[in-house]
């Protein structure tokens, strides 16, 4: 389905029925990272996947921030009609926009799946590549980006089809939702003082190969949160949700079921493309 923020058309994918899992993909991704994890869960939950702003199929605009990215999340939940707290599942960027949207909607927000992310802002140096590869992608286009990325987002097992999916999908973005996502993650804040606040059920899950978000900034993730669990995934690199999309479904699967959240009869149980 389609749904209008703010004069942008954003693209979500709504499936399944039962209590509400919300899925927030990473840079410079697409719903289609949780495919797999959907199929899983919608005979038991009602799983709600955007593509952010100016990635995917949603438009994109000249400039964002993780404030308009947690906003829209906001907007796509009153528009699909869930008002109550959801699990909230962000991989990468996604994480970041989740520690925005905890911050701002800490009242929807009822467990957390932090995926191959990190709560620290960007090193001079790391904000001092995104600018470069803003004036690269202004250049030539996405696929500047998408060739940067792939090399970094799987462990070394993946199969070769799979980069090359991935490859498209990135290429295929907006270079205006690329630049506005880079800027973005550029200027996000420091998120750890936010850890200490996270007071709701959290995972923490991670491919042993991520470069891009190593386990050990999981690992401190891990002793920040209360009460948090951690799973280092064996095999796996940053795309944790499609490399090893077994052993993910598995531990959200797992988590899910010890949240107990029961049936929601207020929940919708359609499946919207
Ligand atoms: C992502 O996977 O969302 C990005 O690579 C994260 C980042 O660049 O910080």
């Amino acid at each position: 389905m389609k749904i209008k923020v703010a004069g942008v058309e954003l693209h979500c994918d709504v499936a399944g029925g039962g209590p509400v899992v919300l899925f927030v993909h990473g840079f410079p991704l697409s719903g289609r990272l949780w495919e797999p994890a959907v199929r899983r869960l919608s005979s038991a939950y009602r799983c709600i996947v955007p593509d952010l702003r100016g990635m995917g199929r949603s438009r994109g605009t000249a400039t964002a921030t993780m404030q308009d990215y947690a906003e829209d999340l906001a907007v796509v939940l009153d528009a699909v009609g869930e008002t109550g707290p959801v699990v909230a599942v962000g991989l990468s960027m996604g994480g970041y926009v989740l520690f925005e949207f905890f911050r701002r909607h800490r009242g929807r927000v009822r467990a957390l799946v932090l995926a191959d992310t990190q709560a620290v802002d960007d090193k001079p140096e790391t904000r001092a590549r995104r600018q470069e590869m803003i004036a690269a992608v202004r250049q030539r286009g996405s696929s500047v980006a998408a060739e940067a990325m792939i090399e970094k987002l799987f462990g070394p097992d993946a199969p070769a089809g799979l980069r090359r999916e991935w490859l498209e999908i990135m290429s295929a973005s907006p270079s205006e939702g690329v630049t506005a996502a880079l800027q973005a993650m550029a200027d996000r804040p420091d998120s750890r003082p936010t850890l200490a606040e996270i007071d709701v059920p959290t995972l923490i899950a991670v491919g042993e190969h991520d470069t891009i978000t190593p386990p050990g900034v999981h690992r401190e993730m891990h002793e920040a949160i209360r009460g948090a669990s951690l799973e280092i995934v064996p095999g796996a690199g940053h795309m944790l949700p499609v490399e090893k999309p077994e052993a993910f479904g598995e531990i959200l699967e797992r988590f899910l079921a010890e949240l107990e959240l029961g049936d929601d009869p207020l929940s919708n149980s359609n499946t919207v493309k």
